[in-house]
């Protein structure tokens, strides 16, 4: 293995209190909680209560990063922020920037679909490769997946209301003996753009059927998906991105891994199905394979990777004892997808 230092030095998430179950759609529009939960795998998704915002859960989940690594907001100096829903500048990097205190950093938001994390996370890894490698510098790198998708949704829509839900996840990186990146991939297609997309026109606000949803804080726009359509790219894509990051690996290293030595995989949490079938092409025993986010908080987007960090934060926290090999994969709008090896412990 090559010698790297620069890992995930601390981890934090947030969730909205608000739990939103299948039962609660069912009120909303013409489905059921069998279908949902035999079609997503989808049980209860987190939604945004009318006095919090998005940059709420960003701060709360980068201020539980930052007492995790043990580092200040004084110490950061890159702050990169993966969002979808966010529609309007200043970007909700420099929101969060101002309200964290990290004035020496540099910050900025990367849209990148469903995979905004992973790009984030491998702009942020590189500036701090390049610095320490070419003027001997260490960085701290602040990296965030936040999401309030419950504010595009078109609540009248049934083949999207019911699979998105709120929330954020952050890491800090830098040189680190937790763990290490060891390789990272990004790609994108953006001819299959017209399958998932945001369009201000056509989309219907209903402010009728509850309180929860009336919330919007302005006119945005809705989400729009061709679910049947997106489905095969997304398996047939992470498939990809992982052989893809193994070979990336692969190339530089001198010692040659497979798919067999992967200790554990975080895909991006959009269906269970599809994760499944993920691991299926993969050969990957679906006990290495994160699926409990999509169950409890639906498609978080950019924040599906980070979120399930959290969820086996005694595995991140206890690192040290059993050194696995791990990787990430997200796919989404754009359609951007992406892959991050790393060694954990
Ligand atoms: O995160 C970014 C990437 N996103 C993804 O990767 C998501 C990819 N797509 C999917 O996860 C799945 O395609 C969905 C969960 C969105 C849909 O599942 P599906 O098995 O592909 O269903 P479908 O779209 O083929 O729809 C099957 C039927 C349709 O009825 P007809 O035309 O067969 O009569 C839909 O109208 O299910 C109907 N349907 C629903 N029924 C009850 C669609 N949404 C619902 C619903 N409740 N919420």
């Amino acid at each position: 293995m090559p010698e790297q230092t620069i890992g995930i030095a601390g981890i934090g998430c947030s969730v909205p209190s608000t739990v939103l179950t299948n039962d609660d759609l069912e009120k909303l529009v013409d489905t059921s909680d069998e279908w949902i939960r035999t079609r997503t795998g989808i049980q209860t998704r987190h939604v945004l209560g009318k006095d919090e915002t998005l940059l709420d859960l960003a701060v709360e989940a980068s201020r539980r990063a930052l007492e995790d690594a043990g580092v200040t907001a004084e110490q950061i100096t890159d702050i990169r922020v993966g969002v979808n829903s966010w529609f309007r500048f200043p970007s909700l990097a420099t929101r969060l920037q101002e309200v964290l205190g990290a004035l020496g950093s540099s910050a900025s938001d990367v849209s990148a679909g469903c995979s905004g994390f992973i790009y984030g996370m491998e702009d942020a890894y590189n500036k701090l490769l390049i610095q320490k490698l070419q003027y001997h510098r260490d960085g701290v790198a602040l990296v965030v997946g936040a999401e309030a998708l419950s504010h595009i949704t078109d609540w009248s829509d049934r083949n999207t209301c019911v699979l998105f839900g709120d929330g954020a996840g952050a890491v800090v990186l830098k040189a680190t003996d937790r763990g290490a990146i060891l390789a990272t991939h990004t790609h994108a297609d953006g001819r299959y753009g017209p399958m998932l997309y945001s369009d201000p026109v056509n989309g219907s606000q209903r402010g009728d059927n509850g309180e929860w949803f009336v919330r919007r804080e302005s006119n945005w726009p809705f989400l729009h998906m061709q679910g049947r359509k997106v489905y095969p790219v997304a398996v047939e894509t992470m498939v990809r991105e992982v052989r893809a990051v193994i070979d990336k690996y692969n190339h530089a290293a001198d010692e040659q891994i497979g798919i067999e030595d992967i200790g554990y995989i975080y895909p991006h949490q959009a269906n269970l199905r599809i994760i499944e079938s993920v691991a299926k092409r993969l050969k990957a025993p679906l006990d290495r394979v994160y699926t409990n986010g999509v169950v409890r908080y639906g498609n978080t987007s950019t924040a599906s990777i980070p979120l399930g960090y959290c969820d086996n934060r005694d595995h991140f926290a206890g690192g040290g004892s059993t050194p696995r090999l791990e990787i990430d994969v997200a796919f989404g709008s754009g359609f951007a997808s992406g892959a991050i090896l790393r060694r954990v412990g």
